[in-house]
């Protein structure tokens, strides 16, 4: 497919422009989603990786070889049928998820963003977010990402001992993910998040909280901290049941967690969501959507989505799933212009559960608007919209249940 290079390049250049700026303003953080209805967050899943980690369980492929130029043209296709679908006006945030979209070409990464501004408005300061594993991104590879259009990277260290790391079957030792931490930091300052496990088989505390500490003195400003979640079909779940590891012990994983909380904090890190912490407002506006019911397009194979589809004539919002394995997802692309393979239609309650268990994973509580999903724009009359900005957290992660309480009570009551 012929791009378009000169539209991609100009939308680089104004969203390294707006960046600079605020990075510099000291203003990053995400943004309202007053916008209702008009605007959504967009996540494409590369389904391939390299090999095949002990414990993961996402919709993954390890191929022989990837057509590179078809997947291209199918997420560019299918990117265009849900955006007209939704019909929105804007896309505030992109997130390129995996599988390992490190190995992904950025020319593919740079046709999807251009499909996404020419169908609809991109702003200049979107947050384009990359994961990125450490072996299959050195520093020209994020060079040229850049260059195509990411903004954001999140890197998947896991852990900064290399017998973990061989224990969750990762390609990279240690240094390695340091480096390519540092080279990120290098060409992405301030926005680059690393994700940190827990919990795994044998995992002590101190020796855990000491990884964390050395990981301080590398991280930029967002940590996710991730519990290892043992998942039936892995390698590692069945080593775990056939007793040649031992099965990671809820408790250690707890105190973990709990210590981490604080030294995290300690560095000025806002815990604002369950497993993410950030600081000088680092927070990823991709995932806020999520947990504020904003509407968000999945597109690539086994991608999720929840928006409303109002280019087909329905005005209630769905959650609709894209079909798993690549080259299915990849005809009924070609054949339809979408692989959507389950569409359910939300009903009151399931918006209602949607709203409570979102909101209640991040710092907020339940928000004006999460709630107003439920409710229509009119959200809880009389309680002013969340700023995730603020600095006094009031929701599961906080030591104050009573705002939040206070605000379910009201949601829960306005409905007829
Ligand atoms: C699905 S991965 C994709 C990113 C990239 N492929 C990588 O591995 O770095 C996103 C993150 O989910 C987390 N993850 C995956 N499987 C998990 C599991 N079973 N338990 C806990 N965290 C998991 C890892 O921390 C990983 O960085
Ligand atoms: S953890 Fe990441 S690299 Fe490993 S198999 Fe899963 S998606 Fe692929």
């Amino acid at each position: 497919m012929a791009l378009p290079r000169a539209r991609v390049r100009s939308w680089v250049a104004v969203t390294k422009t707006a960046h600079r700026r605020c990075s510099t303003e000291g203003t990053r953080r995400p943004r309202s989603l007053a916008s209702g209805n008009l605007s959504a967050a967009l996540y494409v899943h590369w389904p391939y990786c390299e090999k095949r980690c002990s414990y993961c369980n996402f919709n993954k492929y390890i191929p022989r070889s990837v057509d590179e130029a078809a997947m291209e043209r199918c997420l560019v296709t299918e990117t265009r049928t849900l955006l007209q679908l939704s019909r929105v006006q804007r896309v505030e945030s992109v997130f390129f998820g995996g599988g390992t979209p490190s190995l992904a070409s950025p020319h593919t990464v740079a046709a999807v963003l251009e499909a996404v501004a020419q169908e609809t408005h991109l702003p200049a300061d979107s947050e384009v977010t990359l994961e990125v594993n450490p072996t299959s991104a050195p520093g020209s590879r994020l060079v040229a990402f850049g260059a195509a259009g990411v903004n954001r990277l999140s890197i998947g260290l896991q852990s900064l001992n290399d017998t973990e790391l061989q224990l969750l079957g990762r390609t990279h030792s240690a240094s390695d993910a340091l480096r390519t931490l540092a080279e990120a930091r290098h060409l992405f300052p301030g926005r680059v998040s690393v994700d940190l496990m827990l919990g795994l088989p044998a995992q002590q505390v101190g020796p855990w909280l000491r990884q964390l500490q050395e990981l301080l003195l590398h991280c930029d400003d967002h940590v996710s901290l991730y519990q290892l979640s043992l998942e039936r079909g892995t390698a590692l779940f069945t080593q775990v049941q056939q007793g040649t590891l031992p099965a990671p012990d809820p408790d250690l994983a707890a105190e973990m967690y709990l210590e981490g909380r604080i030294v995290l904090r300690e560095s000025g890190f806002r815990q604002y969501e369950v497993s993410n912490f950030a600081r000088n407002g680092a927070l990823s506006t991709h995932n806020w959507t999520y947990w504020q019911c904003g509407q968000y397009l999945g597109v690539g194979p086994g991608a999720h989505g929840r928006f409303i589809p109002q280019g087909a004539g329905v005005h209630t919002r769905e959650a609709r799933i894209q079909t798993l394995e690549p080259d299915n997802w990849m005809k009924e692309v070609m054949l339809f212009g979408h692989g959507t393979r389950k569409r359910t239609p939300l009903g009151k309650l399931e918006l209602l559960e949607e709203v409570l268990a979102m909101g209640l994973r991040t710092d907020m509580g339940i928000t004006h608007q999460g709630s107003s999903v439920f409710l229509g724009r009119s959200g809880c009359v009389g309680f002013p919209a969340a700023d995730p900005s603020a600095s006094t957290p009031q929701g599961l992660a906080a030591e104050m249940p009573f705002p939040c309480a206070r605000r379910m009570t009201l949601c829960l009551c306005v409905p007829s």
